[in-house]
C-alpha cells in the first residue's frame, strides 16, 4: 500500500499488472482460466505472476484453481523465454534525464513493446520504477547488471551486442 493511500482503496496496478489488464480487456466474456492464460502467452510469452492473479480476480476462481490449471498445461510459462532481461527505469528522475527516450529507443529498435520479447527470442524489455540509483541516472539493467549514465548510443550498442 502506498504512503497516504486509505485502507479501503484498491491497490495501485503495475506496470505490468496495467498491461494485463488491456490484454485481457481483449477477451471480453471469455471467463475460463486456460483461454485467459493462453490469450497473455500469445502476446507476453509468458503467464508471469500478476496475470495468474489477475485472471483469478477476472474469473472468480480462487489463486490455487488458477496455479494448479497452469500447472496442468505444460504449454504455458511464466518465464519470458529470452537469452536477455532488459530493464530500463521509468522512475522520474531517469525519466526526466533520457530514460523515457530509451525506453522509446528500445521499443523501435528491438520492434517489442513493454513485457514483450524480440521477435528473434533475444531481449525481453521491462519498464521499472527507480532501481533506487537514481543519483547515476538514465539507469537500465541487463540480466541483473545495473548500468548507470546510459545514452542513446550506447544503449542501441548493448541492445545490438545481446541479439548477436
Ligand atoms: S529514478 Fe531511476 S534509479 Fe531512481
Amino acid at each position: 500500500m502506498y504512503a497516504g493511500q486509505m485502507s479501503s482503496s484498491p491497490r495501485r496496478r503495475n506496470l505490468l499488472e496495467q498491461r494485463v489488464e488491456r490484454i485481457l480487456a481483449q477477451s471480453p466474456g471469455q471467463e475460463d482460466p486456460s483461454d485467459l492464460a493462453e490469450r497473455v502467452q500469445s502476446v507476453l510469452a509468458c503467464v508471469p505472476p500478476e496475470a495468474r492473479s489477475l485472471i483469478s480476480e477476472r474469473t472468480g476462481r480462487s489463486l490455487a484453481e488458477v496455479e494448479a490449471i497452469m500447472e496442468s498445461d505444460p504449454s504455458l510459462t511464466a518465464d519470458p523465454n529470452a537469452r536477455h532481461r532488459v530493464t530500463i527505469c521509468t522512475g522520474k528522475t531517469c525519466a526526466r534525464r533520457g530514460g523515457a527516450a530509451l525506453l522509446r529507443r528500445a521499443r523501435q529498435k528491438l520492434e517489442a513493446e513493454c513485457f514483450e520479447t524480440s521477435s528473434d527470442g533475444a531481449v525481453y524489455l521491462e519498464p521499472f520504477r527507480c532501481f533506487g540509483q537514481c543519483a547515476m541516472a538514465p539507469n537500465i539493467r541487463i540480466d541483473g547488471g545495473v548500468r548507470g549514465a546510459m545514452t542513446g548510443e550506447r544503449f542501441e550498442l548493448l541492445l545490438d551486442m545481446l541479439r548477436r
